[in-house]
């Protein structure tokens, strides 16, 4: 099969792309098709590698408003309505919320999931319907599952255990959320838990690292002295660091040396931070966000990630990676051209990064045929416009595909 005329990411000239048993074989300027091959004309539109989620909840999404809405709209409000969601939780309800997001996210072009699961449940419910729903969909996504403490390792009866028992049942990352421990001492103690049990059964680390606006909340240096001393870096995440907008600069400059030693990773989850944050400021209001620009000039790597879709933390969320990285360079004041024009790594390369996938993930020779096309011509006009992902191909076979949309302006 042949897909021809496609730029990719911000490259000046259009290439073709071969492939042949869903691998991409041959990716040139011009290549001349073969007798009967198939032949897809892209129009010298824009070609990406598929875009990854880095952080969100699949097993609390599609559920705001029920049983009631979060109306102060803030963190914690959130957490009780979903502990009085919990127990209408059953496998076959979770799995039928979590398709219809997966679909609605293979629509915008996302092909890799990081999801973050609670684990806090005795019964292991969405646990247990996620890990099902990641064998019955891997034609179409990847999905890597955190074993997520919403309550805590130690402050959660049996917490440890529970997480423990998450890892061997085969989830892919280890979690912990050292905010939210009861204590100072348990916080420290439950990130010395998390990367012990993720050492043991050769898992990835990604923590709800400090999603508060409490400026004396540090859990970010030990996650970070953590991943350093025992090598880990690279499969260590920390996830929303919000209270790093809210340090003082003489506290960052010292923490940034360990950031850059740890080789770590940085989630920001631009809307829903947003959303959250600042929830207890009069004026002025906190932004909230994890300080994106000062880690991406130090080298360190960022994603962005959704976090919620249609759920107790976030009433909106549709999927769409676009309105991430829009909100993340506007609330990061990352508005330069270059900024803008390689933004898009926030969402792809970034992402994957974050998820681990190393060279499986990208459009080169010998990888999965795995790309999306935009209705666009460059990554600045797709972000401004908001350009659909008209198609979404999974080992060059298209699983999902938006037709442009024809505007008419009379006058
Ligand atoms: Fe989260």
């Amino acid at each position: 099969m042949l897909f021809q005329n496609l730029i990719l990411e911000n490259a000046s000239e259009t290439v073709d792309i071969r492939v042949i048993d869903g691998k991409f074989e041959n990716i040139a300027p011009k290549l001349e098709p073969q007798p009967s091959e198939e032949v897809i004309d892209c129009g010298g539109k824009m070609a990406l590698p598929p875009f990854v989620e880095s952080h969100v909840h699949l097993d609390t999404c599609l559920t705001a408003g029920r049983p009631r809405w979060n109306l102060s709209g803030t963190l914690f409000e959130g957490i009780q309505c979903w502990e009085e969601y919990k127990p209408f939780l059953t496998k076959d309800e979770v799995k039928e919320r979590v398709n219809k997001a997966i679909r609605l996210q293979a629509s915008n072009g996302i092909q890799y999931v990081r999801t973050h699961v609670d684990i806090n449940d005795p019964k292991l419910t969405a646990l247990e319907a996620i890990l099902e729903l990641r064998e019955e969909v891997k034609d179409y996504i990847d999905i890597q599952i955190v074993a997520f403490p919403q309550y805590g390792i130690l402050s959660y009866p049996k917490g440890k255990e529970l997480l423990e028992q998450a890892l061997k049942m085969g989830a892919d990352a280890a979690g912990a959320i050292p905010h939210f421990e009861f204590t100072r001492e348990y916080s420290v103690e439950s990130l010395n838990i998390c990367f012990e049990l993720a050492q043991k059964y050769g898992k990835l680390i990604d923590i709800h690292c400090d999603e508060i606006d409490d400026e004396a909340s540090r859990g970010l240096e030990t996650v970070a002295t953590r991943a350093y001393e025992m090598q880990m870096g690279d499969m260590v995440t920390a996830s929303h660091t919000t209270a790093m907008h809210s340090y003082n600069n003489a506290y960052v400059i010292r923490l940034m040396r360990i950031l850059k030693m740890s080789e770590m990773n940085f989630v920001a989850n631009p809307c829903v931070n947003m959303h959250l944050g600042g929830r207890v400021d009069t004026y002025p209001k906190r932004r909230s966000m994890t300080r994106v620009k000062e880690l991406t000039a130090e080298g360190i790597n960022v994603s962005f990630g959704s976090d919620d879709i249609f759920d107790p933390w976030n009433p909106l969320g549709n999927s769409n990676m676009r309105d991430q990285v829009f909100m993340g360079l506007y609330t990061g004041h990352m508005l330069g051209y270059e900024e803008i024009i390689n933004s898009y790594k926030f969402v792809t390369t970034n992402a994957a990064r974050t998820l681990h996938l190393g060279d499986a993930y990208g459009i080169k020779e010998d990888n999965d045929a795995n790309f999306i096309v935009l209705d666009a011509t460059n990554w600045y006009d797709a972000l401004n416009y908001n350009a659909p992902v008209l198609a979404n191909y999974r080992r060059g076979k298209l699983i999902a595909s938006t037709a442009p949309v024809e505007k008419k302006i009379l006058f």
